[in-house]
């Protein structure tokens, strides 16, 4: 199949999301890998949005998280679980959303341009395989209507590469 991803970025944030998400349905697949599956969802979701200047995946080892397959600026390449908003996110295993990240409390500042950001566990059954992480340089460019389309996207992420049976970590 085609790896190409074709979306209106001009279009209202709920249509971007339903122009993406049977795109990256058709894009992975059990059959890749899953270094090659995390790097095209990256990308796809990357590059769909005006808004976005990071998009990531940190992978969880034990208690850290280690920088994956993204889209941006260089990064943090370790992160501990309960620090910064990736840590928190994966220590709760739920989804943190914040509009100005200079009033979160230990965010881990690797780009000082970022103005808000959303992380989401990447969780299939009890196990955290670890966070998306995405950023931009507008403030609160993230809200309800990206974590229920992000969710989805990752649901879809976590039953292809579950029924690879391969690990994260
Ligand atoms: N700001 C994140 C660290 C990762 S970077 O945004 C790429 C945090 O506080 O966890």
């Amino acid at each position: 199949m085609s790896e190409e991803i074709v979306v209106n970025k001009n279009l209202p944030t709920k249509e971007i999301y339903g122009e993406l998400l049977p795109q990256i349905a058709a894009l992975i697949e059990p059959s890749k890998h899953l270094i090659s599956n995390l790097a095209n969802f990256t990308a796809a979701v990357f590059n769909s949005f005006g808004k976005m200047s990071w998009v990531e995946f940190y992978l969880r080892k034990g208690d850290k998280l280690f920088l994956g397959p993204f889209q941006g600026n260089t990064a943090c390449t370790m992160i501990r679980i309960g620090e910064g908003i990736c840590g928190t996110a994966a220590e709760r295993l739920e989804t943190v959303i914040v509009p100005d990240v200079n009033t979160f409390p230990g965010h881990i500042y690797c780009d000082v341009n970022t103005k808000s950001e959303i992380v989401l566990p990447v969780i299939s059954g009890n196990e955290l395989y670890g966070v998306l992480d995405i950023d931009s340089y507008e403030y609160s460019a993230f809200d309800q209507e990206d974590y229920k389309y992000l969710a989805e996207l990752i649901n879809i992420l976590t039953k292809k590469i579950n029924s690879n049976k391969v690990s994260l970590a």
